[in-house]
């Protein structure tokens, strides 16, 4: 069940609700949006339906929400949302590129990478300073080190930075340095890591796990929401398949279906659904074409060079096709 509270909703109504919620033996999670706040409550509906929440000041509706996701549904909110990430909107009407090296390597590996983004018309910078690794011997990336060179690009390209974070303990050191915390496929259900990154006060970029059914996502994506986090785009990344000719299977039926499911922003990972340099700028066009509010790109100076994912790297002469994509496509 949900509570929507009118826009100018006073703490003390809000603080009404929760401690009637609570006095009934549920639990109830405020979440504060742009425009409005929402309560969720978790436990008996009988129970909350007795407390005659919709007759009490500063609420607006209360509503049964069948989805086993609630805030992150369409059910209660119809319209499709636009998420600011250091002023940059994503959402409908839009159409963001994030790109940059897949993990950050050198300060002059990812300037390089971060200007050759802009070529390709971004407006975000990715990067990763901690890289969730197959192998315990692959590149883990710089840590620390690698967030204060994201800074530095930042500062020299003015490209807001979004960058991934692996675990609970170190979402707030990442969140210091970074516009957009990414929660990458092989953390989707790292509930912990979920709620931390909901309580962290930075968008958050929710990537599919390659073995979960948008159901299992978008829960993943409620765990956010419920910490009081509306600010999340989700971003498809495809999904392991029984087909070895790409890395994985991008689905992109997935971006129409969530558009319909969530109000909240998807994005298309071309690079590490597909696997492959030759395949980055059709999926591109592809997700564009299915109505995703944006790719996030890897590109690298030297791809050969690079201490993870080389093979997807878009390099110089890959930019254009890019640019003129997005331009092309755009809505
Ligand atoms: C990249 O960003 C990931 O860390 C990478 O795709 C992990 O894959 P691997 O460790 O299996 O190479
Ligand atoms: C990434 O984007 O750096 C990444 C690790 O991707 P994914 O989580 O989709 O594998």
């Amino acid at each position: 069940m949900v509570v929507v509270m009118v826009p100018e909703a006073t703490q003390e109504e809000i603080d009404g609700v929760v401690g009637l919620v609570r006095a009934a033996g549920g639990e109830a999670f405020v979440s504060r949006g742009v425009s409005r706040t929402i309560v969720g409550l978790v436990g008996d509906v009988n129970d909350f339906e007795a407390l005659n929440l919709s007759s009490r000041s500063g609420v607006l509706q209360v509503m049964r929400v069948s989805a086993p996701y609630k805030l992150v549904s369409r059910e209660h909110h119809a319209t499709r949302s636009v998420i600011r990430v250091g002023g940059v909107p994503i959402g409908p009407d839009t159409l963001s590129v994030i790109a940059g090296p897949c993990a950050v390597e050198t300060p002059e590996q990812t300037l390089a990478a971060v200007l050759m983004a802009k070529q390709a018309g971004a407006s975000l910078l990715r990067g990763g300073a901690f890289k969730p690794r197959t192998s315990p011997y692959s590149y883990q990336g710089l840590g620390e080190r690698g967030l204060k060179i994201l800074a530095d690009v930042r500062e020299e390209t003015g490209l807001p930075v979004v960058t991934e974070v692996i675990d609970p303990g170190s979402v707030d050191m990442v969140a210091s340095y970074a516009d957009m915390l990414q929660v990458g496929a092989r953390n989707m259900q790292n509930f912990a890591l979920l709620q931390a990154v909901g309580r962290a006060g930075k968008p958050v970029l929710l990537k599919r796990g390659f073995s979960a059914t948008i159901e299992e996502w978008l829960s993943a994506a409620e765990y956010i929401a419920q910490r009081g986090n509306l600010d999340i785009v989700l971003c498809e990344r495809g999904i392991r398949t029984f087909e070895t000719a790409t890395r994985n299977t991008l689905d992109i039926s997935a971006v129409p279906v969530v558009q319909r499911l969530s109000h909240l922003p998807v994005i298309v990972d071309p690079s590490h659904s597909g696997g492959r340099r030759d395949l980055v700028v059709p999926l591109t066009r592809a997700a564009i074409a299915a109505g995703a509010d944006g790719v996030i790109i890897d590109i690298h100076p030297e791809p050969k060079t690079a201490r993870c994912d080389g093979d997807q790297a878009l390099i110089e002469s890959d930019l254009r096709e890019v640019a003129d994509a997005v331009t092309i496509l755009s809505p």
